[in-house]
């Protein structure tokens, strides 16, 4: 039986992973702490390593991992902003990802975070909890006829597109690559950060897309905005976003990812003593939502992100071609 390292392994990843490599004949080790360069070695006599989002897979720990055997990394996500891609050839490690599990998930969650910030749900929910049915400050937006920009139109951003056209909005989008013929309205981005009531985020983080939102795009948006973050935290320049918060420019903001995250987020912090002052203001506001990139997780897409995460794997041991791997000299993104 071929082992894999599994890092950062959460309760949720298990029941699935557990289903699918049996049948693959993998024997997973499970570790509970991230992966660095000084964790690495726990992958010795490992052919592979299986990572997240906020894994370290800088030059450095790649050396490691090739210095203790491991020949793959088997991303189970998306993403791979946090991968020296480059550095993984050198060191002659194969990468893996997960281009689609669920797009769906990632969308549904996007319109999730709208919703409520529209209707204030969160704050009714506290409220009435306490038997308070006062209707003060719960006065929403109605979202049908408001403009909605779209900011990267691949499946995600397609995914959403389209919900918002089933509330009734006009979609405004934006993608480098347009699909024309896709029946969006494609503009240019400044145009879509100028006209929209709502803008939401789907494309990847790369060193063109590093702080998108920027102050200066923030100037120029309507007043009342609301922005819809489900993509990566460094798209948006988060002190530039707290300042228009406070300063009422910002209607709301629906974050599920944050640009320093990897400190704080998949972990109960709740205990102890959080140093990084932007996201205590964000989490502070009433108008701000905070959830803890949890976009991807439904059972749908836990068990695609396993089933295909596994399959990546059992094809390289194989010998096989593996359509999902990673080269080097792609745009590396940003972490
Ligand atoms: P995708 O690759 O299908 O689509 C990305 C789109 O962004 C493409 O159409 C591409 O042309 C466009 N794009 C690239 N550079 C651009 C730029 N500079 N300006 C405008 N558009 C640009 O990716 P998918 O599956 O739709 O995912 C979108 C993003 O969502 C991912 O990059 C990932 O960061 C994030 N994600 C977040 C999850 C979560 O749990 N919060 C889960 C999965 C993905």
């Amino acid at each position: 039986m071929e082992r894999i390292a599994f890092y950062d392994v959460k309760p949720y990843d298990r029941r699935w992973f557990d289903i699918f490599s049996k049948d693959a004949g993998l024997e997973l080790r499970y570790l509970e702490c991230r992966l660095t360069p000084e964790t690495a070695a726990l992958a010795r006599d490992c052919v592979g390593v299986c990572a997240f989002v906020n894994d370290d897979l800088g030059a450095e720990t790649l050396r490691v991992l090739s210095e203790c055997g491991v020949r793959a990394v088997a991303l189970r996500c998306a993403g791979f902003n946090n991968v020296d891609l480059n550095a993984a050839q050198r060191a002659g490690i194969h990468v893996f990802r997960v281009p689609a599990y669920s797009p769906e998930s990632v969308a549904e969650h996007a319109l999730a975070l709208l919703l409520t910030l529209a209707r204030r749900t969160h704050r009714a929910f506290t409220r009435t909890r306490e038997r308070n049915f006062s209707l003060d400050g719960l006065v929403g937006m109605t979202l049908a006829d408001k403009t909605v920009g779209v900011v990267g139109t691949g499946k995600v951003g397609m995914k959403f597109a389209s919900i918002c056209r089933g509330l009734g909005m006009r979609v405004l989008a934006y993608d480098l690559e347009p699909r024309w013929g896709a029946g969006l309205e494609y503009v240019r981005l400044d145009e879509l950060i100028k006209l929209s009531h709502v803008i939401s985020l789907h494309c990847p983080l790369t060193p063109s897309t590093y702080h998108m939102l920027s102050r200066q795009a923030f100037h120029s948006m309507r007043p009342g905005v609301v922005i819809i973050n489900t993509s990566r935290g460094a798209l948006i320049d988060s002190e530039a976003l707290l300042d228009n918060v406070k300063s009422g420019k910002v209607g709301a903001a629906g974050l599920d990812v944050y640009e320093e995250e990897a400190d704080v987020f998949y972990e109960d912090v709740s205990g102890k003593i959080m140093r990084d002052d932007t996201l205590n203001l964000l989490l502070s506001q009433p108008n701000v939502l905070v959830t803890g990139h949890q976009a991807f997780l439904t059972d749908e897409a836990l068990r695609a992100i396993a089933e295909v995460t596994v399959e990546n794997l059992r094809r390289f041991i194989a010998g096989e071609a593996v359509e999902n791997e990673l080269r080097g000299g792609v745009e590396a993104q940003r972490a």
